[in-house]
């Protein structure tokens, strides 16, 4: 099989091309000719051993793939030859809240990922690829997507008329904005840059504003709510924007804390959090069941993931350097078979 491994140490440098021997799925497995992945936030750090630095190496990187089932392990009953799939993030979890064993069973780190033609997976760890989306658009969905369900859906229950908060245009945001749309709340987007902006504006958000233009943006933002506040935030920012989105936030509103954009570690002061009786709730992406969840509603509104670009096999590399340029709007794919 053909794949990218990190070999040696971290480093895009290292991201190298390689040749491993066709796996064959053992028992409950399943063997998955991948057709296309997607890149995440999550993956650049792990590659550049920002997100766990003492992996093993060497690694084959991203959590996200789809493609088709090629064969199938004893005891395989969930799944057949030829079926189109997408690995779930988390190959362990199917419901619940996260464990350690959810954690150990992650693609693309600490088990091997999506950027290769061929995956060994779980019966249990594919969900199926609606018809209407091209591979593509399906390796968009496992880790991205389901975070942003899993934060405005199965922890967050928002509603029609909520007012919510997405920050920057990547891959979760714009999925957030697609979800929030579907759920009739009302949108408000953050970007760096006003082309962007735009872009959110034709996908459905309400307001728009430039966070490097108008830096107390989360002042802008409770303005357009007669200085109520936003129900919820969905903050990909990290360090740089949590103090903001919590002064961004209604009393009693959720400010779900998904990313390190700007930094993992903050100084943060507590008593606006219990003065206002606020939910901050952390988000690691989502199990099985809200992939599932997120699918349904997808395909009944035949939503389209934003892609952004699709890069040949080849230039995976690049792929990786297009990400961490943050000229993205969307999700970056790389075609693989
Ligand atoms: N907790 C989880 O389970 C989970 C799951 C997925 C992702 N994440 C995390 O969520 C974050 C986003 O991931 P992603 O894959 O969506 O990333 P991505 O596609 O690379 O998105 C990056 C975009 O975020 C915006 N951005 C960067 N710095 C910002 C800041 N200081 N304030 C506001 N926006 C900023 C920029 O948008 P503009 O160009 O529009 O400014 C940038 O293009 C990452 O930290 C990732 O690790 C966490």
């Amino acid at each position: 099989m053909k794949a990218y491994e990190i070999r040696g140490k971290f480093g895009l440098e290292n991201l190298v091309a390689c040749e491993r021997p066709d796996p064959t799925p053992g028992p409950f497995q399943v063997r998955v000719r991948v057709k296309a992945t997607s890149l995440n936030f999550r993956d650049l750090m792990m590659v550049e051993g920002r997100y766990n630095p003492s992996l093993k190496l060497p690694l084959i990187p991203n959590s996200d793939g789809a493609g088709v089932v090629d064969e199938v392990g004893p005891g395989v009953t969930r799944v057949k030859l030829g079926d189109r799939v997408m690995g779930a993030f988390s190959q362990a979890w199917l419901a619940g809240e996260p464990s350690r064993a959810v954690h150990q069973s992650a693609l693309g780190g600490p088990l091997d990922g999506a950027l290769a033609d061929t995956m060994v997976l779980r019966e249990e760890g594919v969900v199926a690829t609606p018809d209407y989306l091209s591979d593509e658009e399906a390796a968009t969905l496992p880790c991205a997507a389901v975070t942003a369900w899993s934060a405005l859906v199965t922890h967050g229950a928002v509603k029609a008329g909520d007012v919510v908060l997405l920050q920057g245009t990547g891959g979760v945001s714009i999925f957030a904005l697609q979800i929030a749309k579907l759920l009739g709340a009302r949108i408000i987007v953050t970007s760096s840059r006003d082309e962007k902006l735009e872009r959110a504006r034709a996908l459905g958000a309400h307001d728009v504003i430039n966070y490097v233009t108008t830096p107390d943006w989360e002042k802008v933002a409770r303005g357009l709510t007669k200085n109520v506040g936003v129900d919820h935030v969905v903050e990909v920012g990290g360090a740089g924007t949590f103090e903001k989105s919590l002064r961004a936030v209604r009393p009693g509103g959720t400010v779900s804390v998904i990313g390190v954009l700007s930094g993992g570690a903050a100084t943060v002061q507590l008593t606006p959090i219990l003065m206002q009786n606020l939910r901050v709730q952390g988000v690691v992406v989502g199990h099985r069941e809200s992939f599932e969840a997120l699918l349904r509603a997808f395909t009944q509104h035949a939503v389209r993931p934003v892609v952004d670009r699709v890069f040949p096999f080849e230039e995976a590399v690049a792929a990786f350097h297009h990400l961490k340029s943050g000229a993205h709007f969307g999700k970056v794919v790389v075609r693989v078979g």
